[in-house]
Parts: C-alpha cells; sequence; structure tokens
C-alpha cells in the first residue's frame, strides 16, 4: 500500500475528497496531512476524518531538513491539495514523479506566483474568458511549471461571477484529482 502525504494550506475540501477516495483503495492510502498554516480548516477536517495532521513553518521546509526527512521516512507520493508555498529543489528532487499539484485553471495560463484561489478566478472573470479549468502536473522548482500530467475544462458564460467560477472549477478538481493521483501511483509507484 503506498502512503500519500497531502498538504494544504487552507479549506482542505480536495483534501478531504482524497482521504475518502482512497479510504477505498486497494493501492493507496492518505496517512498524514501537512499545512503550513494553523488557521487551516483543513485541521477540523483532518479531526473528523482521523486524519493524522501536522503543522510545519518555513524554517522546517527550506532552511533545515525536517520536512525532508519526514518525508523521507512517511511518504511514497506527496500531493498538493490548496498548498500555496514553492517546494524546495530538495524535496523535489526526492521524489521525481511523485509530487503531484492541481492547480485551478488551464495552464499556462493563470499560473505563477500570487496566482492561487479566488485570484485566479476573478482574473478569468476580468478576461471575459469564454472557458476555465483545472491543469494537474507534476511539481518543480518553479511555480505551476512541471509537465502536465491532465486538464480538463468547464465553458463560462457572461453570468458567470468568481463565486460560481470556483464552484465549477471544484465540481471538476473533486471528479478528477483522485483518479488521475491512482494514476500516477500505478505508473510511478
Ligand atoms: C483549489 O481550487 C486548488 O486548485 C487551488 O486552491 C483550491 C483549494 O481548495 N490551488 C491553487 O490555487 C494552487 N496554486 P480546497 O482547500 O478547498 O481544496
Amino acid at each position: 500500500m503506498k502512503r500519500i502525504v497531502i498538504f494544504a494550506s487552507g479549506s482542505g475540501s480536495n483534501a478531504e475528497n482524497i482521504v475518502n477516495y482512497f479510504n477505498s483503495s486497494q493501492i493507496a492510502t492518505v496517512t498524514h496531512v501537512l499545512s503550513n498554516n494553523e488557521h487551516a480548516k483543513v485541521f477540523d477536517r483532518c479531526e473528523r476524518l482521523q486524519i493524522e495532521a501536522s503543522l510545519f513553518d518555513k524554517e522546517s521546509f527550506v532552511k533545515d531538513d525536517t520536512v525532508l526527512n519526514f518525508l523521507l521516512v512517511e511518504a511514497d507520493f506527496i500531493v498538493l491539495a490548496g498548498f500555496l508555498w514553492r517546494v524546495p529543489s530538495k524535496i523535489v528532487e526526492a521524489f521525481p514523479n511523485k509530487i503531484i499539484n492541481i492547480h485551478p485553471a488551464l495552464l499556462p495560463k493563470y499560473g505563477g506566483k500570487g496566482m492561487y484561489g479566488m485570484n485566479v478566478h476573478k482574473a478569468v472573470k476580468e478576461n471575459k474568458e469564454h472557458e476555465t479549468g483545472i491543469t494537474i502536473h507534476y511539481v518543480n522548482e518553479n511555480y505551476d511549471e512541471g509537465a502536465i500530467i491532465f486538464q480538463a475544462s468547464t465553458a463560462l458564460s457572461e453570468n458567470d461571477t468568481p463565486e460560481t467560477i470556483a464552484t465549477k472549477v471544484h465540481e471538476l478538481e473533486y471528479k478528477h484529482f483522485p483518479e488521475i493521483i491512482e494514476q500516477v501511483i500505478t505508473k510511478h509507484g
């Protein structure tokens, strides 16, 4: 059974969906959630789901090797589900093809530093896009630039607001992200 460690910075609705999906999987299970945000709602979700969750700071992520060493012992695959920090190269290098991120837009559009969550949906709305979607990709040292694994799109109308766009994107995320993670684990496990 492969062990998935999830990184999440906020609400954690994707994290919860992934935990639930892998509860009935034969190939992988979520063993731990890590967050850089002590106020993140994902901690409440983990308590309810009875998943171990830990807080970490930038020092232990970037400067010393606390998080890296934890992952080397505890993780086979790493999933970023609404995680907002850049992953340091020492972690990227230690887990080739084993760190997967979801981005709430059709990369390469609307990616890069500062492009996360509602910022993305507001920009999509401002630019009067006719579609948006999700991108699931491997993680490298640069924000939103790793090789793309999967994309799915959804149509937008002029009546859509950043909030309705977020809802449409979340629906795509819940539908596809766990299955794509499972495919990657099957391929690289
Ligand atoms: C998700 O829409 C995810 O794609 C996005 O944050 C949201 C987290 O929602 N990630 C990024 O913007 C990363 N650049 P959640 O906490 O409810 O899963």
